[in-house]
């Protein structure tokens, strides 16, 4: 009798166990709530446009002729071997088609210093895969002058107003130099978000490393660029930068919108890893105080010297002296009770 009652009570308790573990999960997901990265078709970018008419004389692609390709991270390239298999490439490392009208406007912009071999091997890829894919395109590289600590953002802002001097692209693609797009099919063009191309990376397994990534290769038209103004400057050293443009991203209230996995796939040419600059976790920290005037639109941060800008056969290069870190990362930091909190961070990362 005893035994019974005590069966039934396990039994209730158990039941109540079960059903605040199913509500805790409830409320959890609602407020783990993830939507503002998406998968789109890359025909999606070019098909859109088609619904008012205003894809009549553009450029035809055709998807099931473009597909994968064969991607080489190894050998070394010469640039005459290069323009000889790309005669279409001209002075500046540009192209338009001129059977059609292009969709896109597209600028490449390759931050860059000292790695020489792995931008011929990107260019041995770039150049057919543009001309496929039917895109006006140039391709910049934007070399950070002296041996101060690199930084990857400012080159971009650097990159994206420079650019515009040479015409008005429609589109900017901010690609690092080591990343080779492994299927034709992954359009270089942008829509009215941010894209981030590089999905797959095969680094990583050929998987996001995690939901909120925005590094490698990213595409975005220039209204979105000035909108969330640019990245930020102050990222000197390896890491964190490109967090802090995905953060302006959602903030903005933009979609991060990737092609799916099988599509955007990139192969990394290897290289040693650069670690951590130690600034980087604790200036992210106060990303959001800092962001609308850190960036584009800031004169102080935005002081550079373009020394030499010249147009090889392919691609146009800019060297440009972007100053150095100050010395000490402290005028950089934010109030530190602004700052985000630890329990951001862990949820930016893991969410
Ligand atoms: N980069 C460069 N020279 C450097 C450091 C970085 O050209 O000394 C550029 C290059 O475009 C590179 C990108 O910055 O692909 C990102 O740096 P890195 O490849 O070291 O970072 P990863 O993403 O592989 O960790
Ligand atoms: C860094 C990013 C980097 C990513 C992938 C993150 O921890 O903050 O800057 O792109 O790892 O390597
Ligand atoms: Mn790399």
């Amino acid at each position: 009798m005893r035994c019974k009652s005590c069966l039934s009570k396990c039994r209730r308790c158990m039941v109540q166990v079960a059903i605040v573990v199913y509500i805790g999960l409830i409320i959890f997901a609602l407020f783990n709530y993830r939507s503002h990265c998406i998968e789109t078709m890359p025909n999606t970018l070019i098909e859109m446009s088609k619904l008012d008419n205003s894809g009549e004389g553009k450029c035809r692609l055709d998807f099931d002729t473009l597909g994968g390709a064969q991607v080489d991270i190894f050998g070394e390239p010469s640039e005459q071997s290069i323009l000889e298999a790309n005669p279409h490439v001209q002075k500046g490392g540009s192209w338009r088609p001129d059977d059609c009208k292009p969709w896109q406007r597209v600028a490449i912009i390759i931050p860059y210093r000292d790695r020489m071999h792995h931008l011929l091997i990107l260019l041995r890829r770039l150049h057919p895969m543009l001309k496929l894919q039917k895109v006006d395109y140039r391709v910049f590289v934007v070399e950070q002058a002296g041996n101060d600590k690199f930084n990857r953002g400012k080159l971009m802002n650097v990159g994206f107003l420079e650019a515009l001097r040479f015409g008005q692209f429609d589109c900017l693609v901010f690609q690092d130099v080591d990343l080779l797009p492994e299927d034709n099919r992954n359009l270089y063009m942008c829509d009215s978000y941010a894209r981030h191309l590089a999905s797959a990376i095969d680094e990583m397994r050929y998987h996001v490393m995690y939901y909120n990534y925005a590094g490698g290769v990213i595409a975005m038209n220039k209204h979105n660029f000035r909108k969330v103004n640019g990245y930020s400057n102050s990222y000197w050293g390896w890491g964190n930068e490109d967090d802090d443009f995905s953060a302006r991203i959602m903030e903005a209230g933009l979609l991060l919108t990737r092609p799916p996995p099988h599509i955007g796939r990139f192969k990394m040419v290897r290289h040693t890893k650069a670690t951590r600059s130690e600034s980087g976790n604790e200036l992210f920290l106060g990303w959001r105080e800092r962001w609308r005037r850190d960036g584009l639109n800031d004169p102080v941060g935005m002081n550079y010297t373009v020394q030499t800008v010249r147009e090889f056969p392919l691609y146009t290069s800019i060297m440009v002296d972007i100053g150095q870190p100050p010395p000490s990362m402290d005028v950089l930091m934010t109030d530190k009770s602004k700052d985000l909190s630890l329990w951001w961070f862990f949820k930016y990362y893991f969410p």
